[in-house]
């Protein structure tokens, strides 16, 4: 199957970004990990990120008729505001796992309502860059699972 990630606003800025709470690693980075592991499992997995949240539900439409079987999905400040994300992945049904660096349940209370929690297979949050390994693990156990 074909894996999607989607990264939302600000997260270009990876590596230098408030590296305090958001770490070292670079957007670059973080994808090439991924590809590779995906590869490894026998998966394609293409990656987006975007500041702009009609590119983001456009992707996310596309992923309907693209054969996309899965996706992981970091809103950034989406998360907190997006109906139109949320609304885009209800739409296609496509099974999706959230992701942030961040544990935003130990950050400011405007970080505590995520419009993606409730719809989510699951919430991967508060391990840096190794919440995107973490998310994408899950998603090839469960395509194995699909597919056995
Ligand atoms: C984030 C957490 C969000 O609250 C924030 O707006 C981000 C990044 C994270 O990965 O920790 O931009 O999604």
């Amino acid at each position: 199957a074909k894996l999607l990630v989607l990264h939302g606003p600000n997260l270009n800025l990876l590596g230098s970004r408030e590296p305090e709470i958001y770490g070292r690693a670079t957007l670059a980075d973080i994808d090439a990990g991924l590809a590779a592991q995906a590869a490894a499992a026998g998966h394609a997995l293409s990656s987006l990120q975007s500041n702009a949240e009609h590119e983001l539900v456009d992707r996310v439409q596309a992923a309907r008729d693209d054969g996309t079987g899965f996706i992981l999905i970091n809103p950034a400040a989406f998360t907190h505001t997006s109906v139109a994300l949320r609304d885009a992945l209800a739409a296609v049904a496509l099974p999706f796992i959230e992701i942030h660096l961040s544990n935003p349940h130990s950050r400011e209370p405007f970080r505590h309502h995520s419009y993606f929690s409730d719809l989510a297979v699951g919430v991967v949050c508060g391990f840096g860059a190794d919440s995107y390994r973490y998310a994408l693990d899950a998603a090839l156990q469960r395509l194995a699972g699909s597919a056995a």
